[in-house]
């Protein structure tokens, strides 16, 4: 795992945007793992940016987003698909037939759930998984106690998350799903390279039992330590509690591998 610290959430984004940008121009077939929230919408701003202004190419990509919640329609404005289309689709030139998301509408929900691994599988694997962390430490909705091997499933949210994204249901956690249809933990361990992006104070307890504390099932994202090419982009507020940060600073002002960003002051 590598973290690298950013000053700000913005450069924290741009530099999160820019590493997708730099995957996509050298495979324009990328699979991409998608996330949602209020971390990533600077990120699918950026990437709207650099295509228009840059030409960033998503016709050959596909994307699999993580989640999705049970009993919301496509076009519900809380809709993870609506907030994929309204943040990235409807901004790129993404083949929307490629553009994939759990259907939390299914007649079915425990057919859905292998339907969409079997999706991923016939894509060639997820390449690059873009993952935020919620306050309760989950990635995708992987609550506390999810089995670190476990695959796309069902999945009830925890009041921390219901309180989290209330703000989406008009502030009433009353109005939302409390259930979802949620990658696994093993799922996500399987994409060839994971990055995770973390800003805001809010994060900054959490992120350091992620990055640091024990592996545990209590805070999903600690899975992470186990994968071989994982790195977490954070901003200052969100470093505040990391023991390691003083290497993670030097990693990006020494490793040649960030030369590339170094030089550039948006990032
Ligand atoms: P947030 O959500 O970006 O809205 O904080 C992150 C998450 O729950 O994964």
């Amino acid at each position: 795992m590598e973290v690298i610290i950013r000053p700000t959430p913005e450069r924290a984004a741009l530099l999160t945007a820019r590493i997708i940008a730099a995957e996509l121009r050298a495979k324009p077939d990328l699979v991409l793992g998608l996330a949602t929230g209020a971390t990533m919408e600077g990120v699918y701003t950026a990437l709207a940016a650099m295509h228009r202004s840059e030409g960033l190419d998503f016709s050959h990509c596909s994307t699999f987003n993580l989640d999705e919640y049970i009993g919301l329609a496509q076009d519900h404005p809380s809709s993870y698909h609506e907030y994929m289309r309204q943040h990235l689709f409807s901004r790129v030139n993404i083949n929307r037939s490629r553009a994939h998301l759990p259907d939390g509408m299914a007649a079915d929900l425990d057919a859905e759930c292998p339907r969409y691994e079997e999706r991923i599988r016939q894509a060639g694997g997820i390449d690059l998984q873009l993952l935020g962390i919620g306050r309760d430490g989950h990635i995708g909705f992987n609550e506390p106690l999810s089995a670190l091997r476990s695959r796309t499933r069902q999945k009830a949210l925890t009041p921390a998350t219901l309180a989290q994204n209330a703000r989406y249901f008009g502030g009433d956690a009353g109005k939302m799903p409390k259930r979802a249809l949620t990658m696994g933990v093993g799922t996500i361990l399987e994409a060839r390279r994971c990055l995770m992006l973390v800003v805001g104070a809010n994060k900054a307890e959490i992120l350091a039992r992620a990055v640091e504390g024990p592996i545990t099932a209590m805070v999903t994202a600690s899975a992470l330590q186990l994968h071989p090419a994982c790195r977490v982009i954070v901003d200052e507020a969100a470093a505040a509690s990391l023991e390691g940060q003083d290497y993670y600073r030097w990693i990006f002002q020494d490793e040649c591998e960030w030369g590339a960003y170094r030089d550039d002051p948006s990032v």
